[in-house]
């Protein structure tokens, strides 16, 4: 039964721009995705977007629709994209070195769409991102000028393209551990700290800043803070943009976020969790640095208390040994190798244990996250919604959330949220899953 209070929502009309910080492994590996989506040549197998259902009313009543017929979600062919990075390579060359995709498969065919697109010189300064050397990189006399630049960008972007709407996806390298301090709790003070190129403003903030300012919604694919400050939480509300973060979930933690809820709802202990990571890609050489790392492991680390409530259950989870570990081993280049041995214990405290060894591709499973994010938070912005995106956790590892809320985690409950959400935003009905009314007869 459709109820009537759904949103009222813009339609998806003209070209939405899709804009990336950083043209690395992940971001050319949904450019070219999507490309050969377009033509014909692959399936966007991973993207809930293009690929989910969706039940609607009850269970007999049969009407599952595609997620993207059921929502009014931008088409595939009206994306346009364009990146920022201080390696000067076009998505070609950059896709080629990244070695994710099959050069004469996926590369090749789209050769020329994949090299008309050159990155704009980036906002970046080694001292956030210590293993990577760029030439092709904005100069100005302070932080803020390099900002207003970026802002430049877009607006020059959104003309050249001819698109109506934009989206902005930070795909670009993990940068150093930073804490939020003074110059994150106010507009005044931000913009005063850039213009003094105080050291808390990361380069990934004034990406943020400059998109909020166009107006252009922003979602963090890497574990830096960037949008989770209030600083940013308060101008996205005001500018009714949505934001969100951080983190994609890929590989290890979505299995986290699948196994961790499956022992708690069999009531099963867990007393250690040691997970470890050999990867070969740039985005593994730059998490060999420490300071880099820090930010990684933060961001891999909150899950399990969230999850599993050590504070409601001492007795199950209240002396867990978690460990996570990310080694560069270049042989491996984009294909991971995820390692987790887990030890649970059962009834009368008898010990048993798990070995998970995923051995996956990054970008593979990166690349439809970006696609969904970028169509999402272009619904959500033409549905009205603005500042944090919770219903969009399902796709990071630290999900953002208001102040004073726990995230959610578990990867199910992150799904039915999303997809009651869009339920929601179509004035349909909560699925509940209670289904009493097929046993009780009136
Ligand atoms: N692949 C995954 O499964 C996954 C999962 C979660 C998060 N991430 C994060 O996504 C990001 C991208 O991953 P990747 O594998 O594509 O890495 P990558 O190293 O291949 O690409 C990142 C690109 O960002 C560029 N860059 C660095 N600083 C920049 C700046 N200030 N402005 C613009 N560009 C900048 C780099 O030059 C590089 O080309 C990383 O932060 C990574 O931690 C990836």
């Amino acid at each position: 039964m459709r109820q009537q209070t759904g949103r009222d929502i813009a339609p998806a009309t003209g070209k939405l721009g899709v804009m990336l910080a950083g043209l690395g492994a992940v971001s050319t590996t949904f450019i070219a995705g999507v490309e050969n989506v377009r033509r014909g040549r692959a399936l966007p197998i991973g993207s809930l977007s293009q690929m989910t259902t969706i039940r609607l009313g009850k269970r007999t009543d049969k009407r599952a629709p595609k997620g993207k017929d059921f929502v009014p979600l931008a088409d595939l062919k009206n994306l346009v994209f364009a990146a920022w990075d201080p390696i000067p390579d076009d998505a070609y060359t950059a896709a080629v070195k990244a070695g994710v995709l099959e050069r004469h498969e996926h590369l090749e065919p789209i050769k020329d769409f994949l090299q008309n697109i050159k990155p704009l010189p980036a906002a970046f300064d080694q001292y956030y991102v210590k293993r990577l050397q760029g030439t092709n990189v904005k100069r100005g006399k302070n932080k803020r000028e390099l900002a207003e630049q970026l802002r430049a960008d877009i607006r020059a972007f959104q003309k050249s393209a001819g698109v109506d709407r934009l989206v902005i996806v930070w795909c670009a390298s993990t940068e150093v551990f930073l804490t939020p301090g003074p110059a994150h709790q106010s507009l005044a003070a931000f913009e005063k700290a850039m213009e003094q190129n105080d050291q808390s403003i990361a380069p990934s903030m004034l990406y943020a800043y400059a998109a909020l300012m166009e107006n252009v919604p922003f979602a963090n694919g890497a574990p830096n803070l960037t949008v989770d400050l209030p600083v940013m939480e308060r101008l996205a509300e005001e500018r009714k943009v949505p934001i969100g973060g951080k983190d994609f979930k890929t590989g290890q933690t979505m299995m986290k976020s699948v196994l961790a809820p499956a022992f708690k709802a069999r009531m099963l202990g867990l007393s250690g969790w040691y997970s470890t990571n050999i990867l070969g890609n740039r985005d593994g050489e730059v998490l060999d640095d420490p300071e880099s790392f820090k930010t990684k492991e933060e961001s891999k680390l909150g899950l399990l208390e969230h999850i599993l409530q050590p504070e409601v259950y001492p007795e199950l989870y209240g002396k867990v040994f978690h460990k996570v570990r990310i080694n560069y081993y270049p042989p491996r280049g984009d294909n991971k190798e995820g390692w987790d041995n887990i030890d649970i214990f059962g009834w009368l405290g008898y010990p048993m244990q798990i070995k998970v060894d995923f051995l996956c591709r990054d970008s593979i499973l990166a690349a439809p996250i970006v696609l969904d994010l970028a169509l999402f938070f272009d619904l959500a912005h033409r549905a009205g919604l603005s500042g944090i995106q919770e219903w969009l956790s399902f796709y990071f590892k630290s999900p953002q959330t208001a102040p004073g809320l726990y995230p959610e985690h578990d990867l199910f409950i992150q799904q039915t949220k999303l997809k009651n959400t869009l339920r929601w935003m179509m004035g349909e009905e909560q699925i509940t899953h209670l289904g009493i009314e097929y046993y009780e007869k009136a």
